[in-house]
């Protein structure tokens, strides 16, 4: 018995946090929004103060809910959004370079001929979406002072004064030494890192400091950057068995056990977690707007949120011919093309705003079709079904249209939003390590299935067409 803890996502958007009782369930929870800031050149930035406060708010906003004390508390962050600070005073000496942000693309280039090393060592292919290219961009352009870190080693550090990064955060850096799950030095030179004071590597489970920022003092005792954690949380423990999310982006990870499986499709290679010592694999595709897709369309006025897609969506039997690749901030696996831009074609004076969203929907929805089936072609076999989770999971619209692509069951999760439920499982076994993780994660039981209602020859058809818009853009470009 280790009583509620506080788990607390802070993602790109927000910041969301849960109090979970291992016998509840659910008992509180609380949000609080996040505003990244985007610019031309790729800008895409964040407040450190917005964030840190967010992680507060929602915290305190979920105990007041909740109304009883918790044991412990569990931290989950967007994963490769870095900044510089003051490791003395905590003050941040940069804002927060998010995940999205473009501006290291040019410094990738220049470092091109590292880039099977890198992907040797690191399990990345180079992209300015990692931490690493970000990192040496802010040296090179903002400031050479103080540290340069992930956003969860900053929070962290202000929650408790320790200076520690989870492994599975690190592990999206391009600076981890994926077989050793400890920091490479060739990689830390080849991004001219080397001279930086690093975080110190940890599982993601353990008594890492106490914190007073929740009111009493409390133990930090789970730590896993979000898109494992909500992994994790939809139970994905056996080799095989893949989830996505549907966030600011869409991201696909499948499990892939105890040894790292180097993708030959492009995907990420990357660590789930290391718990007790013990690291557990995964491969990642990444789909970099799918709510913020959404949003764009909102700022347009073509719909007024999320809500919109159905009813507007369903105005319409299809997508009348419209193909929208949205790579609003360029693709990432398995084309590595962040510098493309996303095309809205087939348009006609009959084109209406349901068109639109029934062609959004596609587009994320063959994305995430297309990392799948570069899941299936690295492990030899495609995954019976697709676990989801994310905001995005309560448009039926979007989540037919993503079995019909598919072809396989899309199973969704009770809860919108996992994540938080991941890093309490981690912060439950931090607390109380002679607990199993098996004990620890819940299981998995899908609120609403999706079955495919169009057979294999459409779906083809229409993956086709969208990989035909993709091409188009790769040949102009
Ligand atoms: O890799 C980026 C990811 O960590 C961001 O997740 O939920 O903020 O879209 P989210």
């Amino acid at each position: 018995m280790t009583g509620p803890v506080l788990a607390v996502d802070q993602g790109t958007s927000g910041t969301k946090a849960l109090v979970i009782c291992p016998e509840r369930g659910v008992i509180g929870s609380g949000s609080a929004p996040v505003r990244p800031r985007f610019g031309s050149g790729g800008v895409v930035e964040a407040d450190p103060a917005e964030l840190y406060g967010s992680v507060i708010d929602a915290g305190m906003r979920a105990l007041a809910e909740a109304g009883e004390p918790v044991a412990a508390v569990g931290l989950a962050n967007q994963g490769e959004t870095v900044l510089a600070w003051d490791p003395d005073t905590g003050r941040p000496l940069t804002d927060a370079i998010v995940w999205q942000d473009r501006r290291a693309a040019g410094l990738c280039s220049e470092l091109a001929v590292h880039e099977e090393e890198l992907k040797a060592i690191t399990g990345l292919p180079l992209d300015p979406y990692f931490a690493a290219p970000k990192m040496a961009w802010i040296r090179r352009e903002l400031t050479r002072e103080g540290v340069v870190t992930t956003s969860d080693s900053w929070l962290v550090h202000r929650l408790t004064g320790v200076f520690v990064t989870d492994a599975a955060t690190a592990g999206r850096t391009q600076l981890l030494d994926l077989d050793r799950v400890g920091w490479s030095p060739a990689a830390l030179d080849i991004f001219g890192l080397g001279g930086e004071r690093l975080p110190s590597v940890v599982d993601a489970a353990g008594v890492f400091a106490t914190t007073t920022a929740f009111g009493g003092e409390l133990p930090l005792t789970g730590l896993l950057v979000d898109q494992q954690a909500a992994l994790l949380a939809q139970s994905a423990l056996e080799p095989g068995i893949a989830k996505c999310t549907y966030g600011t982006g869409a991201f696909l990870l499948a499990q892939t056990g105890p040894a790292p499986r180097r993708s030959s499709t492009g995907l990420v290679s990357c660590v789930a977690w290391r718990l007790g010592g013990q690291t557990s694999y995964c491969l990642d595709g990444q789909v970099y707007t799918a709510a913020s897709a959404v949003r764009w369309l909102t700022d347009l006025k073509v719909i007024s949120g999320g809500a919109d897609l159905d009813p507007v969506g369903g105005s319409v039997p299809d997508s009348g011919g419209v193909t929208f690749v949205p790579a609003l901030a360029g693709l990432a696996a398995p084309w590595w093309r962040g510098d493309l831009r996303g095309s809205v074609t087939g348009l006609s004076l009959d084109t209406t705003a349901g068109h639109l969203v029934r062609a959004l929907c596609e587009g994320i929805a063959a994305q995430v079709a297309e990392l799948a089936e570069a899941v299936a072609a690295d492990l030899g076999a495609r995954p019976g079904v697709l676990r989801v989770d994310g905001g995005l999971t309560r448009s039926a619209l979007l989540m037919q249209t993503q079995a019909d692509l598919l072809q396989r069951p899309v199973e969704v999760s009770a809860l919108p939003d996992v994540t938080a439920l991941g890093v309490g499982a981690v912060a439950r076994l931090g607390l109380d390590p002679g607990l199993s993780l098996r004990q620890a994660v819940p299981d998995w039981e899908p609120a609403a299935v999706y079955e495919p209602r169009i057979g294999p020859a459409e779906a083809a058809e229409r993956l086709a067409g969208f990989r035909a818009a993709v091409d188009t853009l790769l040949e102009r470009s």
